[in-house]
């Protein structure tokens, strides 16, 4: 068969990235040019500021993995974008370059759904690794269990009845002053503390989650305790959140009695969540499967690898295609 070679575009919230992917799963490129020291002083990403940095760097994104994969336009058959869920000025810039570059160089063109990137990218991971089985996404934005059934078949367990299970990583470490993003900087400092501040784990019977609780609680513990120990309040939260994620994914696995388990998004970087769900994997004889940080975290080669699948699922979309911001699961 011939090789199918696709570059895609992601930009739906503060990295411009842009990645070349041979068969969906071989990655030739993978280039990130992230804003993060930009919204860095404003505690948080600004939308419109996002949208200009996209403006000012896509062109020279694309150069770059053209250059990374000793490629030209000419070896590229397929142009995919992420065009939803995300921040809506910052995914028009990479949906209408891709779409311009389709249009241009006459090659089909694929629109992506970002949440279903982060589940692809553990087919970027593991070659071998083939649906059926549970992925929990955990990202900035976004707290899904998902069976994933086939490659174009999503079912959603459970979800976030509030805040995405990043929004409150980020939230908790802006009230203990650490900063922006509160992800990789409360993983550091949960190492150093102690699970002592009593944050109550929020269960529901279903596969459900809930993150605001937690946030207020943390809050709360703060103003309370004025000489808070940060590190302690870091892992105490942590241990919280992650205890929750790794309890609805043993729910399901053990209730769709299925022997493969994935991590994917922003979070499922996080050091503590890793190991426990490993150890959870490793006490249930279940299969563990987890990008690489750099795969988990917002890349555009898991979109070159949902944008392969769809195009030989003959999925491909027209120039007519929008930015969707609140863009669900089972679309794109
Ligand atoms: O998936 P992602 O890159 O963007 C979205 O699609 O939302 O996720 C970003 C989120 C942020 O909330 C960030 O704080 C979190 O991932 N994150 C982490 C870690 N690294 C990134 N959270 C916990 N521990 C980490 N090591
Ligand atoms: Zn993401």
């Amino acid at each position: 068969m011939k090789d199918i070679v696709c570059l895609a575009i992601e930009s739906s919230c503060d990295e411009t990235a842009v990645a070349i992917v041979r068969n969906g799963r071989e990655v030739l490129a993978n280039v990130v040019f992230t804003q993060i020291d930009i919204h860095k002083k404003f505690g948080g990403v600004v939308p419109e500021i996002a949208s200009r940095h996209h403006v000012e760097s896509i062109n020279l994104v694309i150069k770059e993995a053209l250059e990374e994969a000793h490629m030209t336009f000419d070896d590229i058959d397929v142009i995919g974008a992420t065009y939803g869920p995300g921040l809506i000025g910052a995914l028009l810039v990479g949906l209408s370059a891709a779409k311009g570059l389709a249009y241009a160089l006459n090659k089909p063109f694929v629109g992506v759904n970002h949440i279903k990137g982060h589940i692809f990218a553990n087919f970027i991971q593991y070659k071998e690794l083939e649906p059926p089985f549970i992925c929990m996404v955990v990202s900035g934005g976004h707290t899904y269990l998902v069976r994933v059934n086939s490659y174009d078949d999503f079912e959603i367990l459970g979800k976030t009845m509030d805040d995405a299970i990043g929004e409150a990583f980020d939230k908790v470490a802006r009230v203990v002053g650490l900063g922006y993003p509160g992800g990789p900087l409360i993983d550091k400092a949960a190492k150093l503390g102690t699970d002592n501040c009593g944050f109550k784990r929020v269960c529901f019977d279903n596969y459900d989650f809930s993150f605001s609780g937690i946030k207020t609680a943390v809050i709360n513990y703060v103003s309370k305790n004025p000489e808070y120990n940060v590190n302690d309040v870091c892992r105490s939260f942590e241990e919280a959140v992650t205890d929750v994620v790794v309890k609805n994914s043993e729910k399901a696995i053990k209730e769709y009695n299925l022997d493969k388990i994935a991590l994917a998004g922003g979070v499922a970087a996080n050091s503590m969540l890793r190991e426990k769900m490993q150890n959870m994997c490793a006490k249930n004889g279940v299969s563990f499967y987890c990008p690489d940080i750099k795969l988990c975290t917002d890349n555009a080669a898991m979109i070159a690898c949902a944008t392969y699948y769809n195009y030989i699922l003959g999925k491909t979309s027209d120039f007519y295609l929008n930015a969707v911001a609140n863009l669900p699961l089972r679309e794109g």
